[in-house]
């Protein structure tokens, strides 16, 4: 298996559905990552909403607007930008989601080996 310094494998591109997000890396009852695929481009956040630190899915896998153009927290429906994160809308608008670095390598998806943590913030 190729290995990159700094890097994990998180997943092929082709596991994440187009226009779509996935909940990953599992812990306990809930993906510590929300992972938005659009085409070739995938977007990684820890599923961490900055308003009350919840994870933001109101079932598994379900982190989009119905329209599949934003992330929402469904607790109390923060709005996020799937590129940047930023919160435009709901209790915590100004604030942003956290970005794992990720890149999309050969059809394979490799993110930062040590993730951020909300108290680097
Ligand atoms: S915890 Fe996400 S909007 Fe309140």
């Amino acid at each position: 298996m190729t290995t990159h310094a700094g890097e994990r494998l998180l997943c092929t591109l082709d596991a994440l559905p187009d226009g779509g997000a996935r909940g990953m890396l599992r812990e306990g009852f809930d993906d510590r990552l929300c992972v938005v695929r659009q085409g070739d481009e995938v977007f990684v956040w820890l599923n961490d909403c900055p308003h009350e630190h919840r994870p933001m899915e109101y079932r598994q896998d379900r982190f989009l607007s119905g329209d599949g153009q934003h992330i929402v927290c469904y607790a109390h429906s923060a709005h996020f930008d799937i590129r940047t994160g930023l919160c435009f809308a709901g209790p915590c608008t100004g604030k942003s989601l956290i970005k794992v670095p990720a890149r999309v390598v050969d059809g394979e998806v490799w993110i930062a080996a040590d993730l951020p943590s909300v108290f680097d913030i």
